[in-house]
């Protein structure tokens, strides 16, 4: 009882001192008892989780479905390229756990491959329609799916800078079309995408699963400008905050967002404008494909809303660009190798 006396004592005394730091342990102490309590496994087991990964061809939702995979979950993919498709599938299949083998009948249907659009309505229904007939609904949709651009938009228009000018001085009609095209493609891939799964899978999620939860792999160049990635960054951008607008429209499913920086992978070769890469060694350098994938699992089960990766760069380069946007923009252009004149 002395001691306890004692200890109250000495946390009054403390919180007498310092106020500002005995606040925020006790705001953080809250926030971690609170995501406790939300912990999703406990109303919907791993067994029993009906997951949708849109964009499981290759990267990081490859890496997201065989996470799911080996904890057991029932497990969709997509993509539109059905080879790689069916090795993600046996890859899924081979990492069950022995045990998941005994708990249904139905294990074929346990791991599900549709090759499809994720922007293309009917692709979608079609998906929707399958998963309502084989699971009888939804739990989780994890949209990873997305295409990059890699080049200067005034070159994408055929102008190139010779010192302090373009070659040719103007654009012409062609150059402003390919443009257009790119753009579109960007937007196609990037935010159509996410919008048509969107209004497919709230409905389903919302009357199918009794903790309905909708993850985005967005990426740090949704919030932070790049010097080449101008197609990338605002198409980026239109989908987190579709999603961020549609989280307040629906409550009831919980939404998260993952805002990466670099991923190791090919995620280069999916540019819809074509043209050189600059950066050095782009594809070894960068975040591990699983760790982010069991991040975006951690996320969905403790109900986390936005996390960048990794975290204190994310949250430096995504604040600093607001507080000396001038010296962010030197930094974009050291990382991306970008030389305006
Ligand atoms: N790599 C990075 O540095 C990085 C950093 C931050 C954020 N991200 C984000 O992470 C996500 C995945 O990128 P990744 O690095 O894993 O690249 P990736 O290996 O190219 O994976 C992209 C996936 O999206 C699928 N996909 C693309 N367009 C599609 C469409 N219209 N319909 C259906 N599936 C489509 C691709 O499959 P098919 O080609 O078979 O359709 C592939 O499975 C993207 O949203 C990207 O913006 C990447």
């Amino acid at each position: 009882m002395d001691s306890l006396t004692a200890a109250l004592s000495s946390v009054r005394v403390t919180a007498a001192r310092y106020p500002l730091l005995v606040t925020l342990a006790a705001l953080l102490v809250a926030r971690r008892l609170w995501r406790l309590k939300l912990r999703r496994l406990r109303t919907l087991p791993r067994a029993h989780e009906r997951v949708l990964v849109l964009g499981a061809s290759s990267g990081i939702g490859r890496a997201i479905a065989h996470e799911y995979a080996a904890a057991g979950a029932r497990i969709c993919i997509v993509g539109r390229r059905e080879n790689e498709l069916n090795l993600v599938a046996d890859e899924c299949a081979n990492r069950f756990p022995k045990i998941a083998a005994t708990w249904s009948s139905d294990r074929q249907d346990r791991v599900l491959a549709f090759s499809g659009d994720f922007s293309k309505a009917e692709d979608m229904l079609a998906v929707r329609d399958n998963l309502e007939q084989k699971w009888g609904g939804l739990d989780t949709l994890i949209v990873c799916a997305g295409v990059s651009a890699l080049r200067p938009l005034l070159e994408v228009a055929g102008l190139e800078r010779v010192g302090g000018a373009f070659v040719p001085p103007q654009v012409d009609v062609q150059g402003v079309q390919r443009t257009v095209a790119a753009a579109s493609a960007a937007i196609q891939g990037n935010y159509l995408g996410p919008l048509v799964c969107a209004v497919i899978f709230i409905p389903f999620l919302s009357t199918t699963s009794r903790a309905p939860s909708i993850l985005l792999v967005s990426s740090l160049a949704a919030v932070v400008p790049a010097p080449t990635r101008s197609l990338y960054t605002s198409s980026k951008a239109s989908s987190l905050l579709l999603y961020q607008s549609l989280a307040i429209e629906h409550p009831s499913v919980a939404f998260s967002y993952i805002i990466p920086g670099t991923v190791e992978g090919d995620f280069r070769a999916s540019a819809v404008d074509g043209g050189r890469v600059r950066e050095a060694d782009p594809n070894k350098h960068g975040l591990k494909r699983t760790v982010v994938a069991k991040r975006c699992m951690d996320m969905i089960d403790n109900g986390e809303k936005a996390v960048f990766m990794p975290v204190w760069y994310g949250r430096v380069a995504h604040f600093g660009y607001w507080l000396a946007p001038s010296l962010f923009e030197w930094l974009a252009s050291r990382k991306y190798d970008f030389k305006a004149h």
